[in-house]
């Protein structure tokens, strides 16, 4: 690491891992519309370390593309606090937090156009994107190459079709090498062929480059190629999977979600009898 003005001597008081990319702590998000609010995210409470793969699950409306606009410094939390890369994004100036996104953050936003500079040919899309870094036309061609566009690199971005302009979007994201990858539903308009070229492309950039990635999606091939998954439901954290094992997560006020899939055994709105064991308790269905 050359040169890093941003950090600006703050480094955070709190016994944060040396190695996290990201932690978020009681992080809470309101979306505030003429008189209504929406909780989008309450008490997050989660911390990825350099070099992790994350795929970033839930339902529609849980929160996740939230969580990605805090992740990616596009968002303030209402409140909490978030630290990226080491430096608490509340003590950043708007000059501060612009610098750090653009040296260190890569962002494919869900909108694949809104990724991209319409009337610039794919490849000075690519190029544009490393305005903050040294420039690179080798990187620029590499990525191309890629994400299957090594023909398209003087193609205007909106003359493309939505496939090509996902795949764009996240070379125009690992343009910078960013020390923090965000992806939101980056194979959503894919084939499988496609689809797999971008998981290899993520799996490449966090071998090659040390790259942390935190990926929304829907896709069991995505989310089976990465080393965790988190899920999101109701704007909270409800369960984290490693290698294969789901857990759930004991939440702030001791609050547990049961997976949907035990919903036959333990229905939402339903009450349990807790038994207490020698290392945990088991919930037993109440009554009737
Ligand atoms: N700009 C916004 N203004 C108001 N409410 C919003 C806004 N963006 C998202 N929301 C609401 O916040 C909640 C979480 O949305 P979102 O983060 O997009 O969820 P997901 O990506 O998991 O589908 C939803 O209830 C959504 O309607
Ligand atoms: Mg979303």
């Amino acid at each position: 690491m050359i040169d890093e003005p941003w950090r600006g001597g703050e480094r955070p008081t709190s016994p944060t891992s040396p190695t996290s990319m990201v932690r978020c702590d009681g992080v809470v998000q309101i979306y505030r519309a003429r008189d209504v609010e929406v909780v989008a995210l309450r008490d997050v409470d989660l911390v990825i370390d350099a070099g992790e793969t994350v795929a970033l699950l839930g339902p529609s409306g849980a929160g996740k593309s939230t969580l990605l606009w805090l992740l990616a410094g596009l968002l303030r939390p209402s409140a909490g606090r978030l630290w990226l890369d080491g430096v608490e994004v509340g003590r950043l100036d708007q000059r501060r937090l612009d610098r750090l996104r653009a040296r260190r953050i890569g962002t494919v936003l869900q909108n694949p156009a809104r990724n991209l500079i319409g009337y610039l040919p794919a490849a000075q899309n690519v190029a544009f994107a490393q305005r903050a870094v040294r420039r690179d036309r080798g990187r620029v061609r590499e990525l191309l190459r890629r994400v299957g566009l090594d023909d398209a690199g003087n193609r205007p971005a909106n003359r493309m079709s939505g496939g090509e302009q996902q795949r764009l979007a996240l070379a125009v994201a690992l343009a910078n090498a960013p020390a923090l990858l965000l992806a939101d539903e980056p194979t959503s308009q894919l084939d499988a062929a496609s689809g797999a070229r971008v998981i290899e492309l993520i799996k490449h950039a966090a071998q090659a480059d040390g790259t942390t990635a935190v990926v929304v999606t829907h896709d069991v091939a995505v989310s089976e190629a990465l080393s965790r998954t988190v899920t999101i439901r109701d704007g909270r954290v409800g369960s984290e999977g490693r290698r294969g094992e789901d857990l759930v997560v004991v939440g702030r006020e001791g609050a547990v979600q049961v997976p949907p899939e035990f919903h036959h055994l333990l229905p939402p709105g339903s009450m349990a009898r807790i038994e207490p064991l020698d290392d945990g308790i088991v919930l037993r269905r109440a009554g009737s």
